[in-house]
């Protein structure tokens, strides 16, 4: 095969780590990556230098500030501050350095907070963004348009073609199960693996229980990744706009949150109760990517909820030993 070198941002967060995993599995073995202390990436001086370095072919940009609500609220200016600077740096210095091929990975907080479900790519910039984690959004938009610039001034001249894709919730190995500070499904696997660990006979669980959110795997969404980036440009061009070309990775399927704390009750093996503590609030009805997009183009998820949530598990046991 003939091997491109390829830089890997973010290589050692959940969905870095499991490109460079799908990367390596399907024969990429000329892979670059530099860890957040070796390489600053808001820092533009030395990201050119590492570019200039390196010289890689391809760039995905997996790396990010991410965080949940309370994070996004009580540190918007970094937020906005450190993914746009992110952005701005990688992108144009992978211009700068000759690199045709770049993927953006973005996130469903793109879209208006009042979108209609499940929501789709032509959603973007149609209303007024969820306010807490605006800023964050801000910065992803930037991201989607600064792609979208390069290929529109560039494109023709110069062959780039850089790409966006906008992940529905993931999960998986690598995931961060911080008690106050996680995701839905690795706050409910510490919960129900404490409660069992301790015997509890019940665990509450915040909300109704009624809300509908979609879940896709990590290896799923690398998988993903690497498919929207080797796609052949004639064919993506056939389903995209040049300033509408982000495409979602969703499973295309919902649940209630009852029925995903069920089903990771089960997976855990906890014998308990599950309560829902109806006076704490339950957020949006429904959130649900409208992957038809992706879909069209020949890509579908292939790991089913129970099997990504007992891997799931398995990594939370493996992370509570180390
Ligand atoms: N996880 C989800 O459910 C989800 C859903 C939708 C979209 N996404 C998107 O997927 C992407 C990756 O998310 P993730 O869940 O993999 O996040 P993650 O686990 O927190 O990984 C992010 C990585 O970026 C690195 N990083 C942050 N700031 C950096 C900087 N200034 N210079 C160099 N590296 C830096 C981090 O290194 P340090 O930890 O050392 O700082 C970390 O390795 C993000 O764009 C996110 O928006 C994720």
């Amino acid at each position: 095969m003939d091997q491109p070198k390829i830089y890997v941002a973010g290589h050692r967060g959940m969905v870095g780590s499991a490109i460079v995993r799908i990367l390596q599995i399907q024969g990429y073995s000329n892979i670059v990556t530099r860890n957040h202390a070796e390489l600053d990436l808001t820092d533009q001086a030395a990201v050119r230098a590492f570019f200039f370095t390196e010289k890689p072919d391809q760039v995905y940009l997996a790396a990010a500030k991410v965080g949940g609500i309370h994070a996004n609220n009580t540190y918007p200016a970094e937020f906005i501050y450190q993914n746009l600077m992110m952005e701005a740096n990688v992108v144009d210095t992978a211009f700068r350095n000759g690199v045709r091929k770049l993927l953006f990975l973005g996130s469903s907080c793109i879209y208006p907070k009042m979108a209609t479900q499940p929501m789709i790519e032509s959603a973007l910039l149609t209303g007024t963004l969820e306010p807490t984690n605006e800023p964050y959004a801000i910065a992803k938009i930037a991201g989607i348009k600064l792609c979208e610039s390069y290929n529109r001034q560039y494109g023709a001249s110069h062959g780039v073609d850089y790409r966006s894709v906008m992940p529905t919730n993931l999960f998986g190995p690598g995931d961060n199960y911080h008690p106050e500070n996680s995701h839905v499904i690795p706050a409910l696997i510490r919960r129900f693996h404490e409660a069992k660990v301790t015997k509890n006979p019940a665990v509450m669980i915040w909300g109704s229980g009624n809300p509908r959110r979609e879940f896709l795997y990590v290896d799923d969404m690398a998988a993903a990744s690497v498919f929207v980036m080797n796609l052949p440009k004639s064919k993506l061009d056939a389903h995209v706009q040049p300033m509408q070309s982000h495409i979602n990775v969703g499973t295309g399927e919902d649940l209630t949150i009852k029925e995903l704390a069920v089903a990771v009750g089960k997976i855990v093996g906890y014998q308990g109760t599950i309560d829902f503590d109806t006076n704490k609030p339950d957020g949006a009805p429904r959130k649900l990517m409208d992957s038809s997009r992706l879909n069209a183009l020949g890509w579908q998820a292939q790991v089913g909820l129970e099997v990504g949530l007992a891997a799931a598990y398995q990594d939370f046991q493996v992370q509570l030993t180390t």
